[in-house]
């Protein structure tokens, strides 16, 4: 299939002709003191926004438009029944501030999807209220530090591992904790290291398994032994749950604490860094420290349980990103258990075979079977002047959105590719056909690339050291 995006030179709606606002007579509506003359926005009709919205989205790339194998966020598809769901009234309509007897279907929706993640995951007792992954880790490490608190002890050292997401080094930073990375070994935890590394100021050891390698650290129980030796705790990074359902759990693998990505492993829309959701599990021990409100049920009513003395307290506004757990229940519904176990296995299967398919012509390091996702190098590549940029790039005017690249770090030219169960073996082979086309190509054709996207390259580090995130900053501009 032949790919070429739309594009249009597209204005700002501040920027379209505007009609004069009309008036509104705000009298005995909105007190004198709080209303305002002038709100500045633009005056247009629904169609023009529509259609402003509608071709923006065209020059973008989604899910909904082709393969999206970006390493380590499982963009999976979002399914539509999933979407019809969350568009109930029932959902969409009910007020967080409700009384409890008007919302029992929603309290029980959100206390058997509790119910449901702890089984998942071996965990006891689950919080939906965190908004992202990033976040669960951020409330993880309150929890453990709540934890050792009650305990009476004050740790202040969190372990990471190098191949660790760079959420795990923020959270534990922003988290106000001293971090201590540690080096693998053959693409697995040093445990010489960590051995070294863990002592009585060890608050919790983070870890992804399998790892952003997509390697399982089949050593997790003795790595668990020696950080609970000295009174560590285990977190479990839930990025990665979607290579193991139904074949192992955190639980099985004595963690203690763990955050699931709803948006990766349970199908809801990733959205841009947010809206997410990232619900956070814990064993027994850490249970009295989640954050309030707790969705409990007494056996015939369901309730917001906010009287919990040790408790973090909240962190986020009511209870999570209510429309998304609708999404993630529907799926774990309609999957069941044994659709839960296909789907990893079809996620491992459908990694290792485009990892079959481009070996040779990348370097995969690293030995043996790869779980949900895996970690080509294209270091080869460089001897003709093309870097491990050019081959994304370039995999834009396949019509595909590239993998990740250059993390993790340890591999040289990294390109992190995560196909995720549901592509079709036929998406596979073009993926990886259009991988060893581009390392036959003209080197000058992919330094220029892409060329049938709307944008063509960026500016990437002005882009990310000087945003542009708001409509504000434009105004201010003079020509406004
Ligand atoms: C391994 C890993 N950990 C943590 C995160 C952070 O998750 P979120 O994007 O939900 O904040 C990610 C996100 O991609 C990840 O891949």
């Amino acid at each position: 299939m032949k790919f070429r995006q739309a594009f249009y030179e597209e204005p700002l709606l501040f920027e379209m002709p505007s009609e004069a606002a009309e008036p509104i007579d705000l009298d005995g509506l909105v007190p004198p003191a709080m209303q305002r003359d002038r709100l500045n926005l633009p005056n247009l009709p629904e169609h023009e926004v529509v259609r402003h919205y509608t071709r923006l989205s065209q020059m973008n790339f989604s899910i909904d438009t082709g393969f999206y194998p970006l390493g380590s966020c499982t963009m999976k598809f979002n399914p539509k029944y999933a979407e019809e769901l969350a568009s109930l009234p029932t959902v969409t309509r009910v007020h967080p501030d409700q009384d409890e007897a008007t919302i029992q279907g929603a309290l029980r929706l959100m206390y058997e999807l509790q119910s449901s993640l702890a089984v998942i995951a071996g965990m006891d007792a689950v919080t939906l209220q965190p908004a992202a992954g990033a976040q669960g880790e951020f409330t993880g490490l309150l929890l453990a530090q709540a934890f050792n608190h009650d305990r009476g002890e004050h740790r202040n050292e969190v372990i990471v591992p190098d191949t660790a997401h760079g959420t795990n080094f923020a959270s534990a930073g922003m988290a106000g904790f001293d971090i201590v990375e540690i080096p693998s070994l053959d693409g697995r935890v040093d445990l010489n290291a960590l051995r070294n590394a863990v002592s009585d100021k060890t608050l919790a050891f983070m870890i992804t398994n399998p790892n952003t390698l997509g390697i399982f650290e089949d050593h997790i129980t003795e790595a668990a032994d020696i950080v609970h030796q000295d009174g560590g705790l285990l977190y479990y990074d839930g990025a990665n749950l979607n290579a193991i359902m139904g074949k192992t759990s955190p639980g099985l693998m004595n963690f203690d604490i763990v955050h699931f990505n709803l948006h990766k492993t349970f199908t809801t829309p990733h959205g841009g860094g947010g809206p997410g959701a990232g619900p956070v599990g814990v064993k027994k021990p850490l249970e009295p420290f989640l954050p309030v409100p707790v969705v409990t049920y007494d056996g015939a009513t369901y309730h917001l349980d906010y009287h919990r003395p040790k408790s973090i307290g909240m962190v986020r506004a009511w209870y999570g990103n209510f429309a998304l757990l609708v999404r993630a229940y529907a799926y774990i519904l309609r999957q069941g258990g044994d659709g839960l176990t296909r789907a990893s296995e079809r996620a491992v299967l459908n990694a290792n075979y485009v990892r079959q398919r481009i070996q040779g012509t990348y370097d995969v390091p690293f030995s043996g079977l790869r779980k949900h996702e895996f970690v080509a190098s294209g270091a080869k590549l460089m001897a003709k002047g093309v870097k491990t940029t050019d081959v994304a790039k370039r995999l834009m005017d396949y019509g595909y959105h590239p993998p990740t690249v250059y993390f993790p770090h340890l591999v040289e030219e990294a390109l992190m590719i995560e196909p995720t169960e549901t592509e079709s073996r036929a998406t596979l082979d073009a993926f990886s056909d259009a991988l060893l086309q581009i390392a036959k190509e003209d080197p000058a054709l992919l330094h220029s690339a892409p060329h049938n996207t709307a944008v063509a390259r960026v500016d990437e580090v002005g882009a990310a050291r000087d945003p542009v995130l708001s409509w504000r900053y434009l105004m201010a501009q003079p020509k406004f």
